[in-house]
């Protein structure tokens, strides 16, 4: 009998302060078998995941005494919320704790684009000196379209105008007199005017159904084709035959991704082009942060298990399940 199954890797102390107080069932790679999810979540109380467990309806059924489900991250698409929800199953998840290392990466892909960073890195390690292969472009002067302008967006765009960029926004839940905007002099414009003036389009959207392939060939065609396209926010809400045909087309001069519509991806197209660069989702894989998000979610689940309100709860529902089990 356990009271709290881990379905993906999540490590360090606060995993194992967990362990002293409760029983807790560490199954990393359990993901990636969703019968096997079934089988163990038996009477666990809480769930601990990334992105990359599928928390369904039917899961939470086979858990008839689950309390809490904690996505040790920011995005919630592997989550049935709304299920959830109704059935008195708190979800928390850890806003802000990745926020900062996932603008870092954005910036770092920033600067690998318009400097040809890992090009010139690839190309001097097989014996080259080829520095007139590799002029680039200052980000000093140029305009960031930030889409999607929450926590991710906004510290983006701060670190941004440090840089000497300046900022345009597209956030439909905000207005141009929102204080964060203010904070990063961003203009709030359409997302066709922001892909039509920006030299680098920054994206920080969740996936929903609404950004599910938004950022489409109708974007595409408006780029300028000196701009980039960087993606750190997750894979699905860029249509990608569409990009690869922009990129093909010469709409836009490159881009870089950190997340695909599928993860893993298999590999195509985008894994050939020099002006592509790409990485395994790692906007939120630093020390710090991944410290911060463990700290945060399993002293929240620890708080729904204890009968207290999670600090980070996405919805308020107080657990109406119940369980006679003991804590060891
Ligand atoms: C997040 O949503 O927190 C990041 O994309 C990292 C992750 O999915 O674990």
């Amino acid at each position: 009998m356990y009271d709290i199954l881990i379905s993906e890797a999540i490590e360090g102390a606060a995993v194992d302060a967990l362990r002293e107080r409760f029983r807790v069932r560490y199954l990393p790679d359990a993901w990636k078998n969703p019968q096997l999810l079934a089988e163990t979540i038996g009477d666990c109380r809480a769930l601990l995941v990334r992105n990359q467990t599928p928390v369904t309806a039917e899961l939470m059924d086979a858990a008839p005494a689950l309390q809490v489900i904690g996505r040790a991250g920011v995005g919630l698409d592997n989550v049935d919320v709304e299920y959830a929800r109704k059935n008195g199953i708190v979800v928390c998840s850890t806003p802000d704790q990745n926020a900062i290392s996932a603008a870092e990466l954005a910036l770092g892909l920033m600067l690998a684009l318009v400097r040809f960073i890992p090009a010139a890195n690839h190309d001097t390690k097989e014996g080259n000196w080829n520095r007139r292969a590799f002029v680039g472009a200052e980000l000093y002067g140029k305009t960031l379209g930030i889409v999607g302008a929450g926590k991710i967006g906004y510290l983006t765009a701060r670190r941004a105008r440090a840089f000497g960029m300046s900022v345009l926004a597209c956030d439909p839940f905000l207005s141009q007199d929102n204080v964060l905007l203010a904070d990063i002099q961003a203009e709030l414009v359409s997302l066709e005017e922001l892909f039509e003036r920006a030299d680098i389009v920054s994206c920080h959207l969740p996936a929903t159904s609404q950004t599910s392939g938004l950022l489409s060939a109708a974007y595409f065609d408006r780029m300028k084709p000196t701009a980039y396209l960087v993606n750190t926010s997750r894979g699905q809400v860029v249509c990608e035959p569409d990009l690869i045909a922009a990129l093909k087309a010469g709409r836009l001069a490159g881009a870089a991704l950190d997340v695909r519509a599928v993860e893993p991806p298999q590999k195509g197209e985008l894994e050939s082009m020099p002006n592509v660069i790409l990485t395994p989702h790692i906007g939120a894989w630093t020390h710090e942060a991944q410290n911060r998000v463990t700290v945060a979610i399993c002293n929240d689940i620890t708080r729904v298990l204890l009968g207290e309100p999670a600090l980070n709860a996405v919805h308020q529902a107080v657990p109406q399940r119940t369980t006679t089990h003991q804590t060891v």
